[in-house]
Formats: C-alpha cells, structure tokens, sequence
C-alpha cells in the first residue's frame, strides 16, 4: 500500500517546494497539503488542499484519519525574527503543533514524523566554525528556544515510546519560489530579487556576518533522503546538523556582481543583526554524511546562477 502524506503548513517557503517534490514521489492524491490561509493560490490548486490549523489537534487528527495519513511533515511555526516580536505566539504554535502530531505518532494514528529544527538552536556560547552535532545550545531567541525544546521532546518521543520522527537543523534557505517567512536570513533571497528589480539592495546584515546557507533545492533532497533511509541506520533523534555553504553578505553581493555589474549594496544593521551574530558561522554536518550519506549539490555561485536564470524567467 502506498504511503499517504499530510504536510502542515504547506503554503510556506520551504512547504510549497517540499509538496511538490512529496507529489512527484508518492503521486498527487496521496500528499494532502495544508495550511492556515488559502494565500498560495498555486500551491492550493495544484493537489488535494485542507484548511487547517496546526494548533488544533482534533481538526489534524479527522484529516489523518477521513485520509488514511500514514506520514506528517509538520512545516507550520513562527520563525526567528516573526517570533521575536510575538514570542508567545511562537512558543504556542511551534510547540503545540510539534505536541499534536507526536501524541498522533504515539497513539498510531500516524507512523513517521518530519520536523524542522534550525540552525537557531544554537546560541552565543556554542562553537562559532564546524559547530559539531552534540554542542553546547543556549539560544537566545524565542525561535531557538522553541527548536532546542523540540529536539528533546523528539528524541523523548522517539526514544520512550519508539515514534519514527525524524529532523534536520535547516540552515538559512534560498530559493525563488515562494518567499521567505520573516527569518534572519531571508536577506539572501531578496538580495537576488532586488538585484534585477532595482539594481540595489540595502541589507539588515552586516557585510561580514557568515552565516551556514543551503539552496532550496538540497533542502528538499535532504528532507526526502532521511525520511527515505532505514530507521536503524538514523543515530539521531533530536536532529541532524546539515550544512551545505557558509557565506557573507559581502560574498553574495559579490556572486551576483559578476552576472550585474551595475548592483551596488549598502548595509543598514537593524534588529536581525544580533540574532545572526548569536549563531554559528558554518556547521559540521559528518554525522548526516555518515548515517544517510548526505551531500549537497549548490555552491554559492551554482545558487546565484539557478536565482538569477528562474527570476528573469518569472
Ligand atoms: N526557511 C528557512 O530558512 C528555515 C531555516 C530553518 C528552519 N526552518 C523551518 O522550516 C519550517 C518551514 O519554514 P518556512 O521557511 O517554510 O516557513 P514559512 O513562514 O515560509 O511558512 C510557514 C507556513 O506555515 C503556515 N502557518 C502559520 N501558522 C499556521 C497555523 N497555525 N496552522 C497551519 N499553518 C500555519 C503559514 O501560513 C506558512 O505558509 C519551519 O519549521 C521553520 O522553522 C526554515
């Protein structure tokens, strides 16, 4: 029997690309996408589509059951610079969401898990270069602290009542599709899309804030290659680190000036400044390539090129 998916918050940066891919593995009617709002409209038309929300366990748990939801991909939260201006917002939805589809795991309304975690888990006294798996986190945004405490609960789950939940420390994520959702790094998609528009970009970072990066599209294939690996070969149950390119402001900047000579850029720091400078500049993700043989595919200049070429095109 083939495996039915639900992926909750799907009209998102990552869900929207995620559900597509999801739909080219497993079929269109077998991946039921869902969110809060019908915002994305080609997201919504483009498969089965539910409104819900991720903080109602009784409207997830009719969905898994009126379709026979074996797998979540629970995509919904607030991210880090959304989630410090409303902290106990996120704190509600990022954890209830996560407490919801783990209580269905646990009582075998569902199989298998997907979960987020981030890069934000991290905090100032973690090691700043090649941040390894098991490290100090003290993170000092609301957004982090939500991850760090999910990571435990996940590992708990996993570990005292054997639910298959599975998770990856996303770095920052660049892609053209849908915009980004109010994190410290969406500077890294508006900085290409403000290149063609106006030929300049005035950034909130700082020029030489490097920060661990990923192009969407090897977000999507390490989502798809852990939740396809044999459990047994999975040595993590919090989440895995995952790194794919580190880079500065400065570096992209750069990367598109070679393809816009006439780009300039200024920098205006505001408020993400000091949420960048509490995370690690590069990770060390060796346990990933160990355990399910991670491996990206995009260099910095590979993304701009891919950026620049589906931007013009749109
Ligand atoms: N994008 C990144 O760079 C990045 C980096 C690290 C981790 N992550 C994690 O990946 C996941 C997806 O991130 P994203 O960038 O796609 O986020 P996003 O903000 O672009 O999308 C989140 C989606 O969730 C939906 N949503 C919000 N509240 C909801 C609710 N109550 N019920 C149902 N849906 C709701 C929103 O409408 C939106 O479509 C999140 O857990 C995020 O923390 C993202």
């Amino acid at each position: 029997m083939s495996s039915k998916l639900l992926i909750i918050g799907a009209c998102g940066q990552i869900g929207t690309e995620l559900t597509t891919k999801l739909r080219e593995i497993h079929g269109t009617d077998n991946v039921i996408a869902s969110d809060i709002n019908t915002r994305n409209l080609d997201l919504v038309n483009s498969g089965p589509f539910e409104i819900i929300d991720a903080k109602n366990f009784n409207a997830i748990k009719d969905c898994c059951i009126n379709h026979k939801i074996d797998t979540i991909y629970l995509m919904a939260a607030l991210l880090s610079a959304t989630g410090e201006k409303y902290p106990m917002e996120a704190w509600d939805l990022n954890m209830n969401s996560l407490f919801h589809v783990l209580n269905l795991a646990k009582t075998g309304v569902i199989k298998k898990i997907f979960w987020p975690s981030s890069i934000a888990v991290f905090g100032p006294t973690t090691p700043k270069t090649q941040t390894p798996q098991h490290t100090i986190c003290e993170p000092t945004t609301v957004y982090g602290i939500t991850k760090q405490v999910g990571e435990r609960w996940c590992e708990y789950y996993h570990e005292k009542y054997g639910v298959d939940v599975r998770s990856i420390r996303y770095p920052g994520i660049i892609s053209h599709k849908a915009m980004p959702g109010g994190g410290t790094t969406d500077y890294a998609v508006e900085i290409y899309h403000e290149a063609l528009k106006h030929k300049s970009y005035t950034c909130f970072l700082s020029e030489n804030t490097s920060l661990p990066m990923m192009f969407m599209d090897d977000a999507i294939k390490a989502t798809t290659e852990l939740m396809a690996a044999p459990s047994n070969h999975l040595t993590i149950r919090s989440s895995y680190n995952l790194s794919a390119i580190s880079f500065t402001p400065q570096d992209i900047y750069e990367s598109i000036k070679a393809h816009i000579p006439e780009f300039t850029i200024t920098y205006q720091p505001d408020f993400r400044q000091a949420i960048a400078d509490s995370w690690p500049s590069s990770i060390d993700d060796s346990v990933a390539r160990n355990d399910w043989n991670w491996q990206h595919d995009f260099d910095l200049d590979a993304m701009t090129h891919e950026m620049l070429t589906n931007l013009r095109n749109k």
